[in-house]
């Protein structure tokens, strides 16, 4: 369900598999892969008033995704575009809201060997991004990486991530886990990572232990476009600890600070100067595309 301005209840309206209907009436069938083995790929795409934040860059992640899955793509990049056009306009109400869009290899007799056979269901729905406050930060633990090796890939198998973040908020109420693999730190359960020494920012460099957040290119790209510069290099968990700001990425958190790390302070234990500079580049950008890397 949808709120409105007017605080009534909307009904949302779903797109799935060339149909948009009320999200009460659209149904996949039990055989379906996604539900049965988690077989399948998403995107979220943050939307601004009516700026949808790096566009292009979310469907060719989702390419990539489907093709990381053997999985061909159902639509070609216009398709997507008027699909999500079309959800948003059936959507209207809160100003800054997301796309969610899932492809699963779709309903067959239940086996481990896909048939290629198969249709894919392909699913989409909009949501509103709630209003977030970084006063304070946000709080996170570090945890060890129990995911699989091929994280660069959007899966809809989450089960490793939901038990992170489950972890995170029963140990101290975090919003995240920061995850390593070894001495290496790769991402948060649902979010990319960037440390900050004096005004020195640096982030993981890409490869197939984290996901290539559409968000964190973007910041790299800002920061490279400002004064401040962004470095992508392995980061230990000596840097993590003794980083006077840590932040974390995601396209619905935007930046956020983290201030508490496994309960103890991250630097001055508030908001950080650099994450202030950071954070005012972004959301002018988020809005209209200015101040940095072209608008799509
Ligand atoms: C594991 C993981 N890493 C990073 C991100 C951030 O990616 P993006 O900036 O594209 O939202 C997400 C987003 O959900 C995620 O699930």
């Amino acid at each position: 369900m949808l709120k409105s301005e007017q605080g009534t209840a909307a009904l949302a309206i779903v797109y799935l598999n060339g149909r948009y209907i009320p999200e009460a009436s659209a149904t996949v069938s039990v055989l379906d892969r996604g539900f049965i083995f988690g077989d399948g790929v998403y995107e979220v795409i943050p939307v601004f008033g009516s700026h949808i934040l790096r566009f292009s860059e979310h469907l060719a992640r989702l390419g990539n995704s489907l093709a990381g899955i053997y999985l061909d793509n159902p639509h070609a990049e216009a398709e997507w575009r008027d699909i999500v056009a079309t959800l948003l306009e059936r959507n209207p109400g809160a100003e800054n809201r997301s796309v969610y869009l899932q492809v699963t290899r779709g309903a067959g007799e239940r086996g481990h060997v896909p048939s290629k056979a198969l249709l894919p269901t392909v699913f989409a729905m909009c949501n509103p991004i709630p209003e977030r406050d970084y006063t304070r930060g946000v709080s996170a633990i570090t945890h060890e990486d129990i995911r699989w090796q091929y994280c660069n890939i959007k899966v809809t198998s989450l089960l490793p991530n939901v038990l992170l973040r489950h972890r995170a908020k029963e140990r101290d109420g975090s919003t995240e886990a920061i995850l390593l693999r070894g001495d290496r730190v790769t991402e948060g359960a649902a979010s990319n990572v960037f440390v900050v020494h004096g005004r020195r920012v640096a982030t993981p460099p890409k490869d197939h232990s984290l996901l290539p957040g559409i968000t964190r290119d973007l910041v790299v790209d800002l920061l490279r476009g400002a004064k401040l510069g962004c470095e992508e290099a392995k980061i230990t968990r000596a840097d993590l600890v003794s980083a006077d700001e840590l932040w974390i990425t995601s396209s619905m958190m935007g930046i956020a600070p983290v201030t508490r790390l496994d309960g103890r302070p991250v630097g001055q234990g508030q908001p950080g100067a650099v994450w202030r500079e950071a954070d005012a580049i972004y959301q002018a950008f988020k809005v209209k595309g200015v101040g940095g890397a072209a608008p799509n």
